[in-house]
């Protein structure tokens, strides 16, 4: 049999903050799950399904923040100096059950393809150490020296550069 086609769509934060908190604040309060960005109202989360199962399977959410720092090689010289070209992702998540399945790179590909049609040279993220491989298998490459993020662990910022571009049918779910 073959598995079922994994759908991305933009949702409002409410969709994916079970999942984002089983994930990533397990065993702490509904509260803990919330980010300030997520009044940002550039801000955009990214969700994942299989077929038209309703429950979410993987989740992100993406905003216009400057790189920590000075921009890494090649972006340093014209054109992708901006600040404002810079979008930053956090609570990448997918469900323990559903991992390997490619919801990860799906919630990244579809979160890419937006950033890029809102004008982003530039995604970057805090993300953590045990998921370097992941990042790297996406196009990402680590800046910098680790970092520990108290109660969460050792962490790396993780870059990559991307093609802003004009908007077209169908990005949010497309390829970068
Ligand atoms: C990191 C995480 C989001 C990856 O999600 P996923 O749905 O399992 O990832 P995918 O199935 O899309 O994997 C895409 C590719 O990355 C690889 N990959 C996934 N996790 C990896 C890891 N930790 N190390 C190395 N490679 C990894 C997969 O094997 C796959 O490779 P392929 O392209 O050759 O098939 C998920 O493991 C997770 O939620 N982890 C716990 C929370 C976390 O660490 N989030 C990131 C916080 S910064």
């Amino acid at each position: 049999m073959t598995a079922p086609a994994i759908r991305t769509a933009p949702v409002p934060v409410l969709e994916i903050l079970g999942l984002r908190r089983e994930v990533l604040r397990p065993g702490l309060p509904r509260q803990a799950a919330v980010f300030p960005e997520d009044g940002d109202p550039a801000a955009f989360h990214i969700a994942s399904y299989e077929g038209d199962a309703p429950e979410v399977l993987g989740c992100g959410t993406f905003f216009p923040e400057p790189f920590p720092g000075p921009l890494p090689e090649p972006l340093s010289g014209p054109p992708a100096d901006s600040a404002a070209t810079a979008y930053r992702f956090r609570g990448m998540a997918s469900a323990p059950a559903a991992r390997g399945r490619g919801h990860g790179a799906a919630v990244l590909r579809a979160g890419t393809a937006e950033a890029a049609a809102r004008g982003a040279a530039l995604l970057w993220c805090n993300g953590r150490t045990p998921a370097r491989g992941f990042y790297e298998r996406q196009g990402f490459r680590a800046h910098g020296e680790e970092f520990v993020i108290e109660g969460v662990g050792p962490h790396l910022v993780f870059f990559r550069e991307v093609r802003p571009r004009t908007r077209r049918t169908g990005d949010v779910a497309g390829r970068p």
